[in-house]
């Protein structure tokens, strides 16, 4: 239940107009807050203190509302009836499904063949998949597209090297034959090096540079050789992205189809883009102009083809808006990369909006910020290397594995990775998606402050709780008489609906985390001041604080499975 529409609906209706309706951090004057005299003073001709005079026994009328006073210049805080806090808490995790279900694709993850996954593609990972959770909990129908790096020059540049390495092997032959079973394996450890190796290779050496060029074109061209190759690492970094996947507890991808995928399409998209005229020859390559007359920056020209007539970057991520509107006819794309992306999508959705295959409004870039180290640059490992993923997932995992240690608590691996992916996903979400942040290992793995352990540490308390009580009371009337730390907690709890619909709204997954901390806060406070199992609490306050803690362990748990956290038995 959204408490907060409901309220806000309410009072819209019997003040026969929509009015500002604020959510105060301190809750000691009210419940909800609103400016509503002071915004309908002037037209009215009154003076704002005496219009929320006369609002406030209007708002009394609701039969919600416990009390209605004016404060300030004229504004009016409402406090709300405890049995209503109450019930509004007890379905707070009943999420009424959007009126109006979308079909969205989401593309995040987008890894890359043949390539290590780097520090670059956790957030689009961990923040794509929050997002998705978040809309499918609002009854969206999503579709999650790792829509792969693997048509490009990086694949011509592995068959290169690994050409280089074994020339015997008959898949460089043009007559190659793709009924040949070829006796070669490919070591995964090994491959994440060709990639690097043969690109500061290609940089000195124009030959295998050309070579690598010819390759690409003819890989791109069907080579059946090449093709053949091609399978085997792909095989081989399809399960390293599996394995992502599963370390990081994200959904696993509706599709798993990037570039080679979409260049299927290209011959359809580009009779549409002739018959609109708008492919461009310029300096050899074949391009899309997207710039405006009121653009004031550079707006490059969006590229269809190289100048060797290769698809492109571009050229793929058009063909596969096309792919995805026969595959899914979503009602909105949504696209998770770092903010250096930012121009090209701005060119893609043009380019789309022009072709008419997908409007301009309903494409979307989440372009989120740079990962940093201490020292406020790009985070790299110890060894001054720029990290991969691994390295990162294995810093944390370390990190905790110290702190528990150092604690004396005997705790099983399973547990410690439990906590170290607590600690890396919350720091990530805790964070203004466009906004950098520093990674540190240390910090993000404490058990106090706004991290990861802590919100997890309040799950397992809520339910060792639950666990101690064994079967939890019946409360048989709907408590009027909550203590301030009771209400307080009741009314965050009532507060996640609104919080779920606000981060899919604003896109923004931080929220859902900041939720969680304050949720956790709350319980913690209540937990402190409001014994529950001690023998000389009365039976009543004990059902009415065990209903609560069974409340809060339901919306936390919520928040948490929307971070796609792992909540431990014991810590
Ligand atoms: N594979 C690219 C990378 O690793 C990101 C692709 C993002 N998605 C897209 N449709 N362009 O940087």
């Amino acid at each position: 239940m959204n408490l907060y529409k409901f309220v806000s609906d309410a009072i819209n209706d019997k003040l026969g107009r929509p009015v500002n309706l604020e959510v105060p951090r301190n809750r000691d004057f009210g419940d909800f807050s609103t400016n509503a005299a002071m915004v309908m003073a002037k037209s009215a001709g009154k003076n704002p203190r005496e219009l929320a005079g006369e609002i406030v026994p209007k708002l009394m009328e609701l039969d919600f509302v416990a009390d209605a006073t004016v404060a300030g210049p004229g504004f009016i805080n409402i406090r709300l009836r405890d049995d209503f806090v109450w019930d509004a808490a007890k379905h707070a995790t009943d999420i009424t499904p959007a009126a109006t279900p979308m079909v969205i694709d989401l593309d995040y993850g987008a890894y890359n063949v043949a390539k290590s996954l780097h520090i670059g593609h956790l957030r689009t990972s961990i923040v794509g998949d929050t997002f998705n959770r978040i809309a499918k909990m609002l009854g969206h129908r999503t579709f999650s597209w790792n829509h792969m790096g693997d048509w490009g020059k990086p694949m011509a540049l592995v068959i290169a090297w690994i050409e280089r390495l074994h020339p015997e092997l008959p898949y460089f032959r043009d007559d190659f034959d793709p009924a040949t079973t070829v006796d070669f394996d490919i070591n995964p450890a090994e491959l994440n090096t060709y990639y690097p190796a043969a690109s500061s290779f290609a940089k000195e050496n124009p030959e295998f540079q050309a070579h690598a060029q010819e390759i690409k074109a003819k890989f791109q061209d069907g080579h059946a050789g090449y093709f053949a190759l091609y399978e085997k690492f792909l095989a081989i970094s399809l399960n390293m992205m599996n394995d992502t996947v599963r370390r990081l507890n994200i959904l696993p991808f509706d599709y798993d189809l990037g570039e080679r995928n979409a260049a299927k399409y290209l011959p359809q998209v580009e009779e549409i883009l002739r018959a609109k005229n708008l492919i461009q020859e310029s300096d050899g390559a074949q391009v899309i102009i997207v710039k405006k007359d009121t653009d004031n920056a550079p707006m490059p020209p969006y590229m269809w083809t190289d100048s060797r007539g290769a698809d492109t970057y571009d050229s793929t991520d058009l063909a596969a808006v096309y792919c995805r509107l026969h595959t899914d006819n979503p009602n909105k794309i949504i696209y998770f990369t770092d903010m250096r992306q930012s121009l090209h999508f701005e060119q893609l959705f043009r380019a789309a909006d022009l072709s008419g295959l997908f409007k301009y409004a309903d494409m979307e870039h989440i372009g989120y910020g740079t990962i940093n180290g201490a020292d406020g640059r790009p985070f790299k490992t110890r060894s001054g290397n720029a990290a991969g993923l691994d390295d990162i997932i294995d810093a944390v995992n370390n990190a905790v594995d110290a702190r528990v240690r150092e604690s004396g608590k005997a705790l099983d691996s399973d547990t410690v990775d439990m906590i170290a992916l607590a600690a890396l996903k919350f720091n990530d979400l805790v964070h203004d998606v466009r906004s950098d942040y520093i990674f540190d290992p240390d910090s993000v793995t404490s058990f106090e402050g706004r991290t990861g352990p802590y919100i997890l540490y309040t799950a397992v308390r809520l339910n060792s709780v639950l666990k101690r009580a064994g079967t939890i009371p019946a409360t048989d009337a709907t408590p009027t008489n909550l203590t301030a730390d009771e209400r307080n907690l009741l009314m965050e709890i009532a507060d996640f609906e609104r919080t779920v619909q606000s981060a899919f709204d604003n896109r923004a997954t931080d929220m859902i985390a900041n939720y969680a901390y304050d949720l956790c806060q709350l319980t913690n406070t209540f937990y402190h001041n409001c014994p529950i199992l001690r023998d000389d609490v009365a039976a009543d306050d004990r059902a009415r604080r065990l209903a609560i803690v069974k409340m809060a362990a339901d919306t936390l748990g919520m928040a948490i499975d929307l971070m796609g956290l792992r909540v431990p038995n014991e810590m």
